[in-house]
């Protein structure tokens, strides 16, 4: 049984570092990237600079032991939620955990009102946009940033939310 927590942040040393294993072992498939992306360059600390400074978490934590199976930090601004750093560990992967998690935003967007919802993603990562796309997202544009030294291309995708988002992602 999988359910979905919004992290505690009371305690934003204890959480980040949750957070920070989850992510790792999950972006640990791309260690040998050029650049590696940031969820590898990332420490515990800058874990907790983002929950420090507005970020929240969303954890999915497996009901029988307790263990976190993924994870997703997100912040609104100016009525868009914009997530990033959706993780899974590798065991806990094509069993619904990602799919959770995009439902629980995708709530969380709505009961905060927001116009739409967006993050970005590896261009050439077929998997997760194809994991995007079952959700309504659409392609709406591009991101250059510097990252060691290199210049690193993302793709933006977004669902805009002022339609019946309840009907995506129905039974899985
Ligand atoms: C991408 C990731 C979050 C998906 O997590 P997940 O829990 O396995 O995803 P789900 O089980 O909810 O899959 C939902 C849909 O995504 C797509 N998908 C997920 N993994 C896929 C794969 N390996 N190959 C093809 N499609 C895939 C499918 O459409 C899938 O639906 P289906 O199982 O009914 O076919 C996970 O693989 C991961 O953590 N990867 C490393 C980190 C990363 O790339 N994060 C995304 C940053 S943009």
């Amino acid at each position: 049984m999988l359910r979905i927590e919004m992290a505690d942040l009371s305690d934003i040393p204890i959480i980040a570092s949750r957070i920070y294993r989850t992510t790792r072992s999950a972006f640990y498939e791309y260690a040998s990237d050029v650049p590696p992306p940031g969820a590898m360059t990332d420490t515990p600390r800058d874990v907790e600079e983002d929950l420090r400074t507005g970020s929240q978490a969303l954890l999915a934590v497996l009901g029988d032991s307790g263990r976190v199976a993924g994870v997703v930090r997100w912040r609104v601004t100016k009525g868009q939620l914009h997530f990033h750093r959706l993780a899974v560990i590798p065991s806990e992967r094509r069993k619904g955990v990602a799919s959770a998690l995009l439902k629980a935003l995708i709530t969380e967007a709505d009961r905060q009102r927001c116009t739409s919802i967006a993050c970005d993603v590896r261009i050439g990562v077929s998997r997760n946009v194809a994991l995007y796309e079952k959700f309504g997202f659409a392609h709406s544009g591009e991101r250059i940033i510097a990252r060691g030294g290199f210049t690193v291309r993302l793709g933006v995708m977004t669902l805009p939310l002022n339609m019946d988002t309840t009907e995506f992602g129905k039974g899985e």
